[in-house]
């Protein structure tokens, strides 16, 4: 199987500001097995939690967490087409994102997120979130809408990393 890796998309790279279409079953089936394991193997090399779809230049709705939050996730790796409630109090924890590299910041949201999703097959399935899988996922489907977790930052942290924003979407390193 030939371009198992894909490079991942960095912030300025318009496919990353799209909302992402949905993935249509059976048409889609064969698409969606091939990304998956092109996901599969971007996620591994570039050591990240979760990556969805737009970050790999495909503009699908559909994000993969890394096999670590199998317990969490109930042995879900893959959600298509996700719909989600978040609800519950409002909790900080620090954000970092693959297409944002070497920015890591405090970020709140809400704590827990029921989610309800489809696997390669079809099959839709529900889970209940709390902890760093309800991150992952609202972090997740954020991407499919063409969200960045630097956009939701207050407005003092966005302008301290405005010049290292700007010189990730023109291309040069910043560190
Ligand atoms: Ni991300």
């Amino acid at each position: 199987m030939q371009n198992l890796l894909k490079s991942v998309r960095i912030i300025g790279d318009p496919v990353l500001r799209q909302k992402s279409r949905p993935l249509v079953f059976p048409d889609d089936t064969p698409y969606i097995s091939t990304l998956v394991r092109t996901m599969e193997g971007t996620l591994e090399v570039a050591e990240g939690l979760g990556l969805a779809a737009p970050q790999v230049g495909e503009s699908v709705r559909l994000f993969i967490a890394t096999p670590d939050y199998l317990d969490e996730l109930n042995g879900h790796v893959v959600f298509i087409n996700p719909e989600i409630h978040p609800y519950d109090e409002m909790e900080k924890r620090e954000e970092g994102c693959l297409s944002v590299p070497g920015i890591y910041e405090l970020l709140s949201r809400k704590s827990r997120v029921k989610i309800k999703a489809a696997d390669v097959r079809g099959n839709t399935f529900s889970l209940d979130l709390g902890g760093l899988a309800a991150r992952l996922v609202l972090h997740e489907v954020d991407h499919l809408d063409g969200i960045l977790f630097v956009d939701k930052l207050s407005p003092i942290k966005k302008k301290l990393l405005k010049g290292k924003l700007r010189k990730m979407r023109e291309g040069r390193r910043v560190y």
